[in-house]
């Protein structure tokens, strides 16, 4: 690929992406079109290295849907991260490939773009370099990252896809995990009633939906944490979720030593939320009323609870406002990714 080349196209995709794009709305040429992104979210942060093209992004869904890159032929990437239901296990825990049950919930990928760090407790820095963690544990995907490149090198299909992905048909693992990230990318959810709320239109909240916005803002002190275009700092907190078991997981702590770290993990995005339960980095928390009970009792008690969590009085009415503001914040762009209809063969 010629160096000129690529810059400008980097340099329009940064500009373009910056600049306000109205949700799906893209007659650009494919080759110039960024991604859409639906309105109240910023531009994807694409890295310099792993730019933005829908056929890489295709050939991502594919391999995220394709059981081929596990032992057993059978659990992809959407086996745990269930696309109905938000890209997000339905289950509190999910079971790779040796039916062992795993020990934390696997989170949504919505809006996972923005991530700061990955994980609940935010050890992996890029989706990049996430994927291998999955792929290789024995109790997951159960392959050694050699397996999956000569899998995926033995499906003839897959040869043209990487072909107009990446230029040339050569398939490696650095390959394979920057066409999945791409795919993840595009697992955006916005233009929500809150979205267009926030633009101005102070009409899209009811009035139950507004007083839900101001009890998360200021009694409940939800926002400070829950804040951002995906109602996340993107910051580690503890609320003892967990922490009265016999082997709690301690979070944060194994990743930063630090003792004060024990029971972190990371706040969760709230787009989508009420689509996606059970909650919680352990899936411990089956309804988003239970959710409220967890908060109204001031948290979990542990050590090292979070002092910014004060107990609250949770009457009927305003237990509906807050579950009505959380409806809120459903938004579109995800549920247009469907399974593919057949694989590479
Ligand atoms: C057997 C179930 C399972 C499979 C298969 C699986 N995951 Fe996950 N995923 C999880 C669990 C559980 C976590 C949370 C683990 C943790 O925090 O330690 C997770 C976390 C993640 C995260 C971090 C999200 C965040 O907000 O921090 C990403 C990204 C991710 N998975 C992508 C993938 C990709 C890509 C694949 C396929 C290559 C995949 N997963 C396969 C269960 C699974
Ligand atoms: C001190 C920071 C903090 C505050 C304040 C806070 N949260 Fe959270 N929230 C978190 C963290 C951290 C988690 C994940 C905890 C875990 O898994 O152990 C979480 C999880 C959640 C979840 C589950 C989401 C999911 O995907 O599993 C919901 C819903 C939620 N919070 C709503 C609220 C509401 C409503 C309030 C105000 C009453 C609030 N939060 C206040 C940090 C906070």
């Amino acid at each position: 690929m010629p160096q000129a080349w690529t810059l400008t196209r980097i340099t329009a995709f940064l500009w373009l992406s910056l600049s306000p794009v109205s949700p799906y709305v893209g007659n650009a040429p494919p080759e110039a079109a960024p991604f859409p992104v639906p309105a109240g979210l910023p531009g994807i942060p694409w890295p310099e290295d792993n730019p933005y093209s829908p056929a890489r992004a295709e050939l991502g869904r594919l391999l995220f849907f394709d059981g081929r890159l596990s032992a057993n032929g059978m659990v992809s990437c959407a086996f745990c991260h269930e696309p109905a239901h938000g890209f997000e296990a339905s289950t509190p825990v999910s079971r790779g490939v040796d039916g062992k049950p795993g020990v934390r919930h696997a989170p949504t990928l919505i809006n996972c773009a923005w991530n700061r760090s990955q994980f609940w407790d935010g050890r992996e820095p890029t989706l990049e370099s996430q994927m291998r963690v999955p792929l290789t544990n024995p109790d997951e995907m159960g392959m050694t990252v050699n397996q999956a490149v000569e899998k995926i090198r033995d499906i003839k299909g897959y040869g043209p896809l990487f072909a107009a992905a990446f230029g040339d048909p050569e398939i490696d693992y650095d390959r394979i995990s920057k066409a999945i990230a791409t795919f993840e990318r595009t697992i955006v959810s916005g233009n929500s009633v809150y979205d267009r709320y926030l633009a101005g239109d102070k009409s899209a909240l009811t009035k139950q939906q507004k007083d839900g916005l101001d009890f998360f803002e200021k009694k409940g002190e939800c926002a400070e944490c829950h804040s951002g275009p995906s109602l996340t700092n993107e910051k580690f907190a503890n609320l003892g979720i967990g922490s009265a078991e016999l082997h709690a997981d301690p979070g944060r702590e194994d990743v930063t030593g630090k003792r004060g770290d024990w029971g972190k993990f990371k706040v969760p995005t709230l787009r989508d939320v009420d689509r996606r339960g059970p909650y919680m980095h352990d899936g411990s928390v089956k309804t988003l009323s239970d959710v409220l009970d967890v908060y109204a009792k001031g948290g979990l008690p542990n050590p090292h609870l979070d002092t910014r969590l004060t107990p609250f009085y949770l009457d009927d009415e305003t237990r509906k406002d807050v579950l009505a503001f959380l409806d809120s914040l459903n938004g579109e762009g995800w549920q247009q990714i469907k399974p593919p209809a057949s694989f590479p063969q």
